[in-house]
Protein backbone atom coordinates (compact mmCIF):
# COMPACT_ATOMS: atom_id res chain seq x y z
CA UNK A 1 0.00 0.00 0.00
CA UNK A 2 1.50 3.15 -0.92
CA UNK A 3 1.88 5.59 2.15
CA UNK A 4 0.68 9.13 2.05
CA UNK A 5 4.17 10.16 1.62
CA UNK A 6 4.77 7.88 -1.33
CA UNK A 7 1.92 9.29 -2.84
CA UNK A 8 2.47 12.89 -2.12
CA UNK A 9 6.01 12.10 -3.63
CA UNK A 10 4.65 10.83 -6.47
CA UNK A 11 2.46 13.75 -7.05
CA UNK A 12 4.92 16.42 -7.02
CA UNK A 13 7.12 15.23 -9.19
CA UNK A 14 4.64 14.50 -11.77
CA UNK A 15 3.89 17.53 -14.11
CA UNK A 16 0.48 17.82 -16.02
CA UNK A 17 1.32 20.57 -18.65
CA UNK A 18 -0.60 20.40 -21.91
CA UNK A 19 -3.35 17.91 -20.28
CA UNK A 20 -6.72 18.72 -19.90
CA UNK A 21 -8.78 17.21 -17.41
CA UNK A 22 -12.78 17.33 -16.90
CA UNK A 23 -13.41 16.95 -13.03
CA UNK A 24 -17.48 16.67 -12.85
CA UNK A 25 -18.80 17.44 -9.78
CA UNK A 26 -15.35 19.44 -9.20
CA UNK A 27 -17.12 22.69 -7.34
CA UNK A 28 -17.41 21.12 -3.93
CA UNK A 29 -15.83 18.64 -1.86
CA UNK A 30 -13.79 15.88 -3.31
CA UNK A 31 -13.77 16.65 -6.68
CA UNK A 32 -12.91 20.35 -6.10
CA UNK A 33 -9.93 19.11 -4.22
CA UNK A 34 -8.96 17.18 -6.99
CA UNK A 35 -9.43 20.02 -9.42
CA UNK A 36 -7.06 22.38 -7.05
CA UNK A 37 -4.31 19.24 -7.09
CA UNK A 38 -4.38 19.09 -10.82
CA UNK A 39 -4.34 22.83 -11.70
CA UNK A 40 -1.49 22.49 -9.16
CA UNK A 41 0.57 20.35 -11.13
CA UNK A 42 -0.03 22.35 -14.14
CA UNK A 43 -3.06 20.90 -15.95
CA UNK A 44 -5.65 22.80 -17.37
CA UNK A 45 -8.92 21.35 -15.40
CA UNK A 46 -12.55 21.37 -16.43
CA UNK A 47 -14.87 21.95 -13.64
CA UNK A 48 -18.39 21.04 -14.16
CA UNK A 49 -21.48 20.98 -11.71
CA UNK A 50 -25.01 23.29 -11.12
CA UNK A 51 -23.12 25.55 -8.93
CA UNK A 52 -22.27 28.58 -11.13
CA UNK A 53 -20.68 30.81 -8.30
CA UNK A 54 -18.82 28.00 -6.90
CA UNK A 55 -17.35 27.40 -10.10
CA UNK A 56 -16.22 31.08 -10.44
CA UNK A 57 -14.37 30.83 -7.12
CA UNK A 58 -12.54 27.39 -7.86
CA UNK A 59 -11.61 29.00 -11.48
CA UNK A 60 -9.94 31.84 -9.53
CA UNK A 61 -8.06 29.66 -7.40
CA UNK A 62 -6.95 27.14 -10.68
CA UNK A 63 -5.60 30.43 -12.51
CA UNK A 64 -3.44 31.26 -9.43
CA UNK A 65 -2.36 27.82 -9.04
CA UNK A 66 -1.62 27.57 -12.64
CA UNK A 67 -1.68 30.69 -14.69
CA UNK A 68 -0.73 29.26 -17.73
CA UNK A 69 -3.60 26.31 -17.64
CA UNK A 70 -6.89 27.27 -19.48
CA UNK A 71 -9.45 26.77 -16.79
CA UNK A 72 -13.56 27.12 -16.74
CA UNK A 73 -16.56 26.31 -15.21
CA UNK A 74 -18.99 24.39 -17.49
CA UNK A 75 -22.65 23.90 -16.54
CA UNK A 76 -24.39 20.10 -15.84
CA UNK A 77 -27.25 18.67 -13.90
CA UNK A 78 -26.18 14.90 -13.71
CA UNK A 79 -29.82 13.85 -12.76
CA UNK A 80 -31.27 14.45 -16.22
CA UNK A 81 -29.32 11.81 -18.94
CA UNK A 82 -30.80 14.48 -21.52
CA UNK A 83 -28.35 17.49 -20.01
CA UNK A 84 -25.37 14.69 -19.77
CA UNK A 85 -25.53 14.51 -23.69
CA UNK A 86 -25.80 18.05 -24.25
CA UNK A 87 -22.90 18.85 -22.09
CA UNK A 88 -21.06 15.91 -24.03
CA UNK A 89 -21.69 17.28 -27.00
CA UNK A 90 -20.39 20.87 -26.45
CA UNK A 91 -17.24 19.75 -24.57
CA UNK A 92 -16.44 17.34 -27.29
CA UNK A 93 -17.08 20.39 -30.19
CA UNK A 94 -14.78 22.68 -27.65
CA UNK A 95 -11.77 20.24 -26.83
CA UNK A 96 -9.37 18.78 -28.62
CA UNK A 97 -7.88 15.50 -25.49
CA UNK A 98 -9.19 14.93 -22.52
CA UNK A 99 -6.10 13.41 -20.22
CA UNK A 100 -8.52 12.33 -17.70
CA UNK A 101 -12.26 12.39 -17.06
CA UNK A 102 -13.22 12.31 -13.35
CA UNK A 103 -17.06 12.16 -11.87
CA UNK A 104 -17.22 12.83 -8.23
CA UNK A 105 -20.67 14.23 -8.47
CA UNK A 106 -22.81 13.06 -5.56
CA UNK A 107 -25.70 13.91 -2.90
CA UNK A 108 -26.78 12.31 0.19
CA UNK A 109 -30.60 12.45 1.21
CA UNK A 110 -33.03 10.02 3.04
CA UNK A 111 -35.70 10.10 0.82
CA UNK A 112 -36.98 7.15 -1.14
CA UNK A 113 -36.98 6.66 -4.84
CA UNK A 114 -37.51 10.26 -6.33
CA UNK A 115 -37.67 9.78 -10.19
CA UNK A 116 -36.77 12.45 -12.56
CA UNK A 117 -38.73 13.23 -15.28
CA UNK A 118 -36.94 10.78 -17.55
CA UNK A 119 -38.31 8.14 -15.10
CA UNK A 120 -34.99 7.18 -13.17
CA UNK A 121 -34.08 7.32 -9.14
CA UNK A 122 -32.51 11.08 -8.89
CA UNK A 123 -29.52 9.15 -7.09
CA UNK A 124 -29.01 5.92 -9.19
CA UNK A 125 -28.91 8.96 -12.25
CA UNK A 126 -25.97 11.02 -10.62
CA UNK A 127 -23.93 7.95 -9.02
CA UNK A 128 -24.34 5.79 -11.76
CA UNK A 129 -26.47 6.04 -14.99
CA UNK A 130 -25.42 9.91 -15.88
CA UNK A 131 -22.01 8.72 -15.43
CA UNK A 132 -22.10 5.81 -17.71
CA UNK A 133 -23.69 8.10 -20.68
CA UNK A 134 -20.78 10.51 -19.83
CA UNK A 135 -18.01 8.08 -20.09
CA UNK A 136 -19.61 6.47 -23.32
CA UNK A 137 -20.06 9.62 -24.59
CA UNK A 138 -16.20 11.36 -24.03
CA UNK A 139 -14.94 8.16 -24.43
CA UNK A 140 -13.99 8.75 -28.74
CA UNK A 141 -11.83 12.21 -27.06
CA UNK A 142 -10.42 9.77 -24.13
CA UNK A 143 -9.34 7.42 -27.10
CA UNK A 144 -7.82 9.80 -29.55
CA UNK A 145 -5.82 11.46 -26.64
CA UNK A 146 -4.90 7.94 -26.31
CA UNK A 147 -3.86 7.24 -29.69
CA UNK A 148 -1.49 10.59 -29.75
CA UNK A 149 0.66 8.90 -27.42
CA UNK A 150 -0.97 10.81 -24.34
CA UNK A 151 -1.79 8.79 -21.36
CA UNK A 152 -6.09 9.06 -21.10
CA UNK A 153 -8.34 7.56 -18.02
CA UNK A 154 -11.95 7.99 -16.53
CA UNK A 155 -12.32 7.64 -12.83
CA UNK A 156 -15.79 7.26 -11.19
CA UNK A 157 -15.07 8.64 -7.19
CA UNK A 158 -17.80 6.49 -5.40
CA UNK A 159 -17.81 3.47 -3.10
CA UNK A 160 -15.62 0.91 -4.69
CA UNK A 161 -16.19 -2.74 -4.02
CA UNK A 162 -18.81 -1.90 -1.26
CA UNK A 163 -21.58 -3.14 -3.79
CA UNK A 164 -22.97 -6.83 -2.46
CA UNK A 165 -26.05 -7.53 -3.98
CA UNK A 166 -27.57 -7.75 -7.81
CA UNK A 167 -31.46 -8.13 -8.51
CA UNK A 168 -31.51 -9.33 -11.85
CA UNK A 169 -35.27 -8.84 -11.84
CA UNK A 170 -35.37 -5.14 -10.86
CA UNK A 171 -31.59 -3.85 -12.07
CA UNK A 172 -32.92 0.03 -11.83
CA UNK A 173 -34.90 -0.85 -8.73
CA UNK A 174 -38.32 0.59 -10.02
CA UNK A 175 -39.66 -2.07 -7.39
CA UNK A 176 -37.39 -3.16 -5.23
CA UNK A 177 -35.84 0.36 -4.24
CA UNK A 178 -34.48 1.12 -0.18
CA UNK A 179 -31.59 2.99 1.05
CA UNK A 180 -29.47 0.18 0.81
CA UNK A 181 -30.07 -1.22 -2.25
CA UNK A 182 -29.74 1.98 -3.84
CA UNK A 183 -26.10 2.53 -2.28
CA UNK A 184 -25.81 -1.26 -3.33
CA UNK A 185 -26.52 -1.03 -6.88
CA UNK A 186 -24.48 2.36 -6.87
CA UNK A 187 -21.67 1.00 -5.40
CA UNK A 188 -21.78 -2.59 -7.35
CA UNK A 189 -22.71 -1.42 -10.83
CA UNK A 190 -19.57 1.12 -10.56
CA UNK A 191 -17.44 -1.52 -9.99
CA UNK A 192 -19.01 -3.83 -13.10
CA UNK A 193 -18.64 -0.63 -15.35
CA UNK A 194 -15.42 -0.15 -15.55
CA UNK A 195 -14.75 -3.42 -16.23
CA UNK A 196 -16.94 -3.71 -18.92
CA UNK A 197 -16.16 -0.06 -19.65
CA UNK A 198 -12.14 -1.67 -19.78
CA UNK A 199 -13.20 -4.95 -21.95
CA UNK A 200 -14.81 -2.55 -25.15
CA UNK A 201 -11.87 0.36 -24.94
CA UNK A 202 -8.79 -1.36 -23.90
CA UNK A 203 -6.86 1.45 -24.35
CA UNK A 204 -8.49 3.73 -21.73
CA UNK A 205 -7.97 2.49 -18.62
CA UNK A 206 -10.71 2.86 -16.19
CA UNK A 207 -10.75 3.25 -12.33
CA UNK A 208 -13.71 3.02 -9.56
CA UNK A 209 -12.00 4.66 -6.32
CA UNK A 210 -13.79 5.22 -2.58
CA UNK A 211 -12.91 8.46 -1.04
CA UNK A 212 -13.22 6.70 2.69
CA UNK A 213 -14.33 9.28 5.11
CA UNK A 214 -13.86 12.68 4.15
CA UNK A 215 -14.90 15.63 5.66
CA UNK A 216 -16.73 17.59 3.25
CA UNK A 217 -20.67 19.36 2.75
CA UNK A 218 -21.85 15.71 1.61
CA UNK A 219 -24.04 15.38 4.59
CA UNK A 220 -25.12 19.15 5.45
CA UNK A 221 -28.33 18.54 3.48
CA UNK A 222 -29.25 15.41 6.68
CA UNK A 223 -31.10 16.53 9.68
CA UNK A 224 -28.67 17.66 12.65
CA UNK A 225 -29.03 14.53 14.74
CA UNK A 226 -27.57 12.69 11.82
CA UNK A 227 -24.88 15.60 10.49
CA UNK A 228 -23.66 16.09 13.85
CA UNK A 229 -22.84 12.42 14.97
CA UNK A 230 -21.21 11.73 11.66
CA UNK A 231 -19.12 15.03 10.76
CA UNK A 232 -17.50 14.14 14.51
CA UNK A 233 -16.89 10.52 12.96
CA UNK A 234 -14.98 12.14 10.05
CA UNK A 235 -13.55 14.76 12.02
CA UNK A 236 -11.31 11.93 13.98
CA UNK A 237 -11.37 9.29 11.78
CA UNK A 238 -11.51 10.77 8.38
CA UNK A 239 -9.10 12.62 5.98
CA UNK A 240 -9.58 16.24 4.74
CA UNK A 241 -10.39 16.80 1.01
CA UNK A 242 -6.89 18.08 0.40
CA UNK A 243 -5.48 14.54 1.18
CA UNK A 244 -7.89 12.34 -0.33
CA UNK A 245 -6.99 14.51 -3.71
CA UNK A 246 -3.48 13.29 -3.09
CA UNK A 247 -5.07 9.57 -3.73
CA UNK A 248 -7.38 10.71 -6.66
CA UNK A 249 -4.56 12.43 -8.53
CA UNK A 250 -2.27 9.65 -7.96
CA UNK A 251 -4.47 7.20 -9.18
CA UNK A 252 -5.04 9.26 -12.28
CA UNK A 253 -1.00 9.56 -12.69
CA UNK A 254 0.55 6.28 -11.46
CA UNK A 255 2.32 4.03 -13.97
CA UNK A 256 0.57 1.18 -12.29
CA UNK A 257 -2.79 1.91 -13.42
CA UNK A 258 -2.17 2.84 -17.29
CA UNK A 259 -3.47 -0.18 -18.12
CA UNK A 260 -7.21 -2.12 -17.32
CA UNK A 261 -9.69 -1.66 -14.95
CA UNK A 262 -9.23 -0.98 -11.34
CA UNK A 263 -11.41 -0.51 -8.06
CA UNK A 264 -9.16 1.11 -5.45
CA UNK A 265 -9.20 2.40 -2.38
CA UNK A 266 -8.57 5.57 -0.22
CA UNK A 267 -5.27 5.62 -0.94
CA UNK A 268 -5.26 4.52 -4.18
CA UNK A 269 -4.10 0.91 -3.53
CA UNK A 270 -5.99 -2.41 -4.83
CA UNK A 271 -8.92 -3.97 -4.00
CA UNK A 272 -10.04 -7.35 -5.23
CA UNK A 273 -13.83 -7.94 -6.40
CA UNK A 274 -16.19 -10.13 -4.48
CA UNK A 275 -16.58 -12.54 -7.00
CA UNK A 276 -19.61 -14.09 -6.13
CA UNK A 277 -20.97 -10.46 -7.11
CA UNK A 278 -18.11 -9.30 -9.59
CA UNK A 279 -17.92 -12.06 -12.77
CA UNK A 280 -18.45 -12.25 -16.29
CA UNK A 281 -22.67 -12.58 -16.33
CA UNK A 282 -23.13 -10.14 -13.65
CA UNK A 283 -21.25 -7.72 -15.55
CA UNK A 284 -22.31 -8.20 -18.89
CA UNK A 285 -26.24 -8.38 -17.65
CA UNK A 286 -26.04 -5.07 -15.51
CA UNK A 287 -23.88 -3.38 -18.82
CA UNK A 288 -26.59 -4.62 -21.17
CA UNK A 289 -29.01 -3.59 -19.04
CA UNK A 290 -26.92 0.23 -18.50
CA UNK A 291 -26.34 0.74 -22.27
CA UNK A 292 -29.93 -0.02 -22.98
CA UNK A 293 -31.42 2.50 -20.46
CA UNK A 294 -28.46 5.35 -21.18
CA UNK A 295 -29.15 4.83 -24.82
N1 LIG B 1 -17.29 12.56 1.61
C1 LIG B 1 -17.29 11.27 1.93
O1 LIG B 1 -17.00 10.89 3.08
C2 LIG B 1 -17.61 10.24 0.89
C3 LIG B 1 -17.53 8.89 1.25
C4 LIG B 1 -17.81 7.92 0.29
C5 LIG B 1 -18.17 8.30 -0.99
N2 LIG B 1 -18.25 9.62 -1.30
C6 LIG B 1 -18.64 9.96 -2.67
O2 LIG B 1 -17.69 10.84 -3.23
C7 LIG B 1 -18.34 11.73 -4.15
C8 LIG B 1 -17.99 13.17 -3.79
O3 LIG B 1 -18.48 13.44 -2.48
P1 LIG B 1 -18.13 14.80 -1.72
O4 LIG B 1 -17.96 14.44 -0.30
O5 LIG B 1 -17.07 15.54 -2.41
O6 LIG B 1 -19.53 15.58 -1.87
P2 LIG B 1 -19.82 17.16 -1.86
O7 LIG B 1 -18.78 17.91 -1.12
O8 LIG B 1 -21.22 17.30 -1.44
O9 LIG B 1 -19.70 17.55 -3.42
C9 LIG B 1 -20.61 17.00 -4.31
C10 LIG B 1 -20.35 17.52 -5.70
O10 LIG B 1 -21.31 16.89 -6.56
C11 LIG B 1 -21.92 17.89 -7.36
N3 LIG B 1 -23.29 17.50 -7.68
C12 LIG B 1 -24.27 17.10 -6.84
N4 LIG B 1 -25.41 16.88 -7.51
C13 LIG B 1 -25.13 17.15 -8.82
C14 LIG B 1 -25.91 17.14 -10.01
N5 LIG B 1 -27.23 16.81 -10.01
N6 LIG B 1 -25.31 17.46 -11.16
C15 LIG B 1 -24.01 17.81 -11.20
N7 LIG B 1 -23.22 17.86 -10.11
C16 LIG B 1 -23.79 17.54 -8.93
C17 LIG B 1 -21.88 19.17 -6.51
O11 LIG B 1 -21.85 20.29 -7.36
P3 LIG B 1 -23.05 21.32 -7.63
O12 LIG B 1 -23.69 21.59 -6.32
O13 LIG B 1 -22.33 22.48 -8.23
O14 LIG B 1 -23.94 20.65 -8.60
C18 LIG B 1 -20.52 19.02 -5.83
O15 LIG B 1 -19.51 19.53 -6.66
C19 LIG B 1 -19.84 11.44 -4.05
O16 LIG B 1 -20.23 10.60 -5.10
C20 LIG B 1 -19.96 10.72 -2.72
O17 LIG B 1 -21.06 9.84 -2.70
C21 LIG B 1 -17.96 10.60 -0.41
Amino acid sequence: MPSWSALRAHNASTKLANATFLVVGGTAGIGRATALKLAAMNASVAVAGRNAAAGSTIIAEMQKLNPDGKHEFLPIDMTLLADVRRFAKEFAAAHSSLRGLVISAGFMTMAGRTETVEGIDQKLAVHYYSRQLLFKKLMPMLEATAASGQEARLMSIFASCLGNTVNFDDLDLKHTYSLKTAADAASGYNDLAVDALSKQHPTVPAIHIRPGMVGTGLMDSFPFYLRLPAKAIISVVGTSPEDCAEAMVYALTAPEYNKGWWLLNEKADILKPNTKYHNDETRDKVWAHTEQLIG
